[in-house]
């Protein structure tokens, strides 16, 4: 079956083959693309595009035309850090933070992930997975059309099993493609304060053996930064991981220059994220590797505390991806229009920039920019088709609005669930 979008006023990051690698300094300000367009879909996958003028098929021919008149089409996004499991939320901590109490006071008082991870312990499994559902449907129709999802508000062999599950009926029951990564070691629970090792040992032999042999992760995660793991903790879990053959995927430099950006180059990480606190040294280091270095700006955003220097990144040299951090201690929205919007008065990226950062940038940090991120002949129909909007600079501009008309997964209109 075959679907046109005709009368596309632009289209936006156009690829004749798939490009391997991230978009990387200035090629991230080189947006291809092509105005008033048409897209032709072969079932689920992108089979040409071109210009209206040199489009010689009749609309007839086509089992669906969509007009597209007015309108951009562009790669959905692809959010390659999130964490939407979770039970209930923490607008209550959102509060203290009105009232003075930072992130770090907040967790020492046995908020933060740790308030998460209660909760989530006597929530069961299918509660968790409707207000998962949820979240996700809510993230689809703001155009996000690949995601990854980690676990980490378990913190418990059962319940960071019982995440992972439900991450898995995620990927199941939804047709947007969902990569699932394991972050056993995202906090020291409490019990084991005066123990991490003996956590640790719970994560690396218990934890992780039952996750590699149920296939329930794609990638592993820790949360190495100042109060959470060390560098040397941090490297332990990695080498753990990768005699199962799992990639790491870590939080690093949120808090303090931890050293986690080098432990996890060192280890091979598809991405290091957040990088709040970073510096030339990191910025060098990233240099010489293959790991995507990938900012929240909507963390930034939310607890007042420096962007990491995007701009400084890419003049450098380096790509930089964007992804939400979707979670409800330290981002409590899912909006990558919004990432898109905060990247560019924050952070200084112009919107092609902050466009390929959250498209194909964000697929290369799931590994999945042969079929995701870009509007290219044999990947997946994956897109968004926005409003009637002005241009693309109208994105990161007109914030806080869903600026989409309908998000297309594998050649469908996606509707609400
Ligand atoms: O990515 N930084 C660590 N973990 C999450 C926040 C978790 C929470 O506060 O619940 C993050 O920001
Ligand atoms: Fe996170």
């Amino acid at each position: 079956m075959k679907t046109i979008i005709h009368n596309i006023k632009e289209l936006y990051v156009l690829e004749d083959s798939p490009f391997q690698h991230p978009y990387s300094g200035k090629q991230m300000a080189d947006l291809r693309s092509l105005k008033n367009a048409y897209l032709i879909i072969d079932n689920e996958r992108i089979e040409s595009f071109g210009l209206m003028d040199n489009l010689s098929d009749d609309l007839n021919l086509f089992a669906k035309a969509i007009d597209a008149t007015g309108k951009m089409v562009m790669p959905g996004f692809c959010d390659s850090h999130t964490h939407i499991v979770f039970a209930g939320s923490r607008e209550a901590e959102f509060v203290d933070k009105i009232n003075g109490l930072s992130y770090e006071e907040i967790a020492r008082r046995g908020g933060g992930i740790l308030n998460s991870a209660r909760r989530l312990q006597t929530t069961s499994e299918d509660e968790l997975y409707e207000a998962a559902a949820k979240r996700l449907n809510e993230v689809i129709l703001h155009g996000t059309t690949a995601i990854e999802i980690k676990s980490g508000y378990g913190l418990t062999y059962e319940s960071e099993l019982k995440m992972l599950r439900v991450i898995k009926r995620l990927k199941e029951n939804f047709p947007i493609t969902i990569k699932a990564t394991f972050l056993g070691a995202h906090a020291i629970p409490r019990e084991y304060r005066d123990n991490r090792k003996a956590y640790i040992d719970l994560v690396i032999n218990i934890m992780l053996p039952d996750v590699a042999a149920q296939k329930l992760a794609d990638y592993i995660d820790v949360f190495c930064d100042e109060g959470f793991y060390t560098v040397e903790e941090t490297g332990q879990i990695l080498e753990a991981a990768a005699k199962f053959g799992i990639k790491p995927k870590i939080h690093a430099n949120e808090l303090a220059n931890s050293g986690g950006v080098q432990v996890g180059i060192k280890h091979n990480a598809i991405s290091v994220d957040h990088l709040e606190k970073i510096d030339t040294e990191e910025i060098l280091a990233l240099k010489n590797s293959n790991t995507i270095p990938t900012a929240l700006p909507g963390v930034s955003f939310y607890l007042k505390i420096p962007f990491a220097p995007v701009r400084k990144m890419i003049d450098s040299g380096l790509p930089v991806a964007l992804a939400s951090d979707f979670n409800p201690g330290s981002c409590p929205s899912g909006n990558m229009q919004f990432v898109m919007s905060l990247a560019s008065i924050y952070g200084g990226l112009l919107p092609e920039e902050a466009l390929h950062a959250v498209t194909i940038n964000g697929a290369c940090a799931m590994e999945l920019q042969q079929e995701y991120g870009s509007i290219c002949p044999g990947k997946f129909a994956n897109l968004i088709i926005t409003k009637e909007i002005p241009s693309l600079a109208y994105m990161p501009y007109y914030y806080g609005f869903n600026k989409i008309d309908s998000v297309m997964i594998k050649g469908d209109i996606y509707h609400e669930k």
